[in-house]
């Protein structure tokens, strides 16, 4: 079914403390996840009030404008906004007088000196909003946290709140992948209510009552587990693309092909195809950071060991992003001086306009830095690439984008970058060599049209 298509008020139409009746809920940060899940919310039939510290930001969604790329998400905020279930505002006090279930939803970064998560946001959320909580209330949080926050911030908003331990705390992390956000939203494939309380999980049950009408399974846990479902889950995922991309640095050194092996493996079910991609590796706002992040709290607790393989896990990957570059530099003839280079790709993967901690941005800076003349071209993230490597020309297209190129490498596996026909690039490029980072085109078609083609882990 469409996110679109979903039947309207499956919460009931009662909202408020009531007994029985489906809570309000306030959305506090509205970036990628916050946003979603305000929208989504609404679109199940809650009252929602989603709340920023950017007044921008609140502008743009009140007038149903996403700030960002996310397909399906601006047809459903208009939709939730005409249906006058959604708004947006600046206002803690606001929120906390409206909201029965608060949900966390701000950015956990990383630190600019530390692999450790940057907590000033959701500190600064729950301590604002605590202030104001004068009534009952959950706070719920959703962003990615170090183990042992949660307790940290129940006894924060306990002591800040006029309600006292009127108000609860709990954690409810979220897997939503960006570019499938609004699906993973609504139709999540598990929830995890992490609770220190049976009145609690009562209440994200009731917030959680269209969802869990599906039959998504829940998982009921204390709030220590919950936080570390989320950095486990990722740490696995992670994992698992470094693995794969283990074996082809052993395939590049013994002529293998990791492609193929990926394929036999993948047959095996405990072992499954997802996430076993190799390639130029994982990036974006969550994987890498979160991955650095337990690391960094496991060492603080003394469990360091325990999880020191994330450590080659992140080493693995930022090679794969070395050897690219290499790949490039071998097939200009060794060196990058004055070779002209177009990139395809420049957001962290398809579908999105997110670039933080992205490889393909990541490789083009250093061939830049290399001497190569670098021209990126992406469907959705130019703009924000322009801003943050204003070093790099910028194309429209791929095809006009090669026109002229030494070298075309192919860095985020947009769809209409797989579909480029290499006979059409081929009469606009100065040499017809491909670097194909994301084993996303098929070496034979290209090189039967004339093309060098080189891959990682492949012959
Ligand atoms: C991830 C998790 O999937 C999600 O559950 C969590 O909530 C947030 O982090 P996201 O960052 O949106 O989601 O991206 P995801 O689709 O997981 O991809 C992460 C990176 O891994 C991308 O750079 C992608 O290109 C790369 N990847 C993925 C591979 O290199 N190989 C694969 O097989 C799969």
């Amino acid at each position: 079914m469409d996110a679109t298509t979903l039947p309207e008020d499956t919460a009931g139409p009662r909202t408020g403390d009531a007994a029985g009746a489906a809570p309000r809920l306030t959305v506090i940060g509205t970036g990628y996840l916050g946003a979603t899940h305000a929208v989504c919310m609404a679109a199940l039939g809650f009252d929602v009030l989603g709340v920023d510290v950017d007044p921008v930001k609140i502008e743009r969604l009140n007038a149903g404008e996403v700030p960002f790329f996310e397909p399906g998400l601006p047809e459903l905020l208009v939709k939730a906004l005409d249906s006058g279930r959604l708004r947006f505002t600046t206002g803690f006090e606001e929120a906390a007088e409206f909201g029965d279930v608060h949900f966390i939803c701000v950015g956990t970064p990383q630190q600019q000196d530390s692999d450790a998560a940057d907590l000033r946001y959701v500190d600064a959320a729950v301590t604002e909003l605590a202030r104001h909580l004068r009534r009952r209330a959950l706070v719920v949080g959703k962003s990615t946290v170090p183990v042992g926050t949660a307790a940290r911030l129940t006894e924060l908003v306990q002591r800040l709140a006029p309600a006292g331990t009127e108000v609860e705390l709990a954690w409810n992390p979220e897997f939503l992948r960006e570019g499938y956000a609004v699906d993973d939203t609504l139709r999540p494939d598990r929830l995890v209510f992490g609770t220190a309380s049976a009145r609690a999980e009562e209440q994200l049950r009731a917030a959680f009552a269209p969802v869990i009408a599906r039959g998504t399974p829940v998982v009921v846990t204390d709030l220590t587990t919950a936080e570390l479902v989320k950095v486990a889950a990722n740490s696995f995922l992670a994992t698992k693309i470094s693995y794969i991309n283990a074996m082809a640095e052993v395939c590049e050194a013994t002529g293998g092909d990791v492609t193929g092996l990926a394929e036999a493996l993948a047959y095996d079910d405990r072992i499954g195809g997802r996430f076993l991609k190799p390639g130029l590796g994982f990036g974006g706002g969550c994987l890498p950071k979160d991955i650095r992040a337990f690391a960094h709290r496991a060492e603080e607790l003394g469990v360091g060991q325990a999880v020191g393989f994330l450590r080659q896990v992140d080493d693995i990957n930022k090679r794969r992003r070395a050897r690219t570059v290499d790949l490039v530099r071998e097939l200009a003839g060794g060196d990058l001086t004055g070779v002209r280079v177009t990139a395809l790709g420049a957001a962290f993967k398809p579908n999105s306009d997110d670039i933080r901690d992205a490889p393909a941005l990541d490789v083009a800076s250093t061939l830049h830095r290399l001497g190569a003349h670098v021209t990126v071209v992406d469907p959705a993230a130019t703009e924000n690439a322009r801003r943050s490597h204003p070093q790099l020309d910028y194309g429209t297209d791929a095809i006009s984008a090669a026109a002229g190129a030494d070298v075309v490498v192919l860095l985020t596996e947009w769809n209409e970058f797989r579909q480029t026909a290499p006979e059409a690039m081929g009469a606009v490029v100065n040499h017809r060599r491909i670097v194909d980072g994301r084993h996303a085109l098929d070496p034979a078609r290209w090189r039967a049209a004339g093309w060098e083609y080189r891959a990682l882990g492949r012959p």
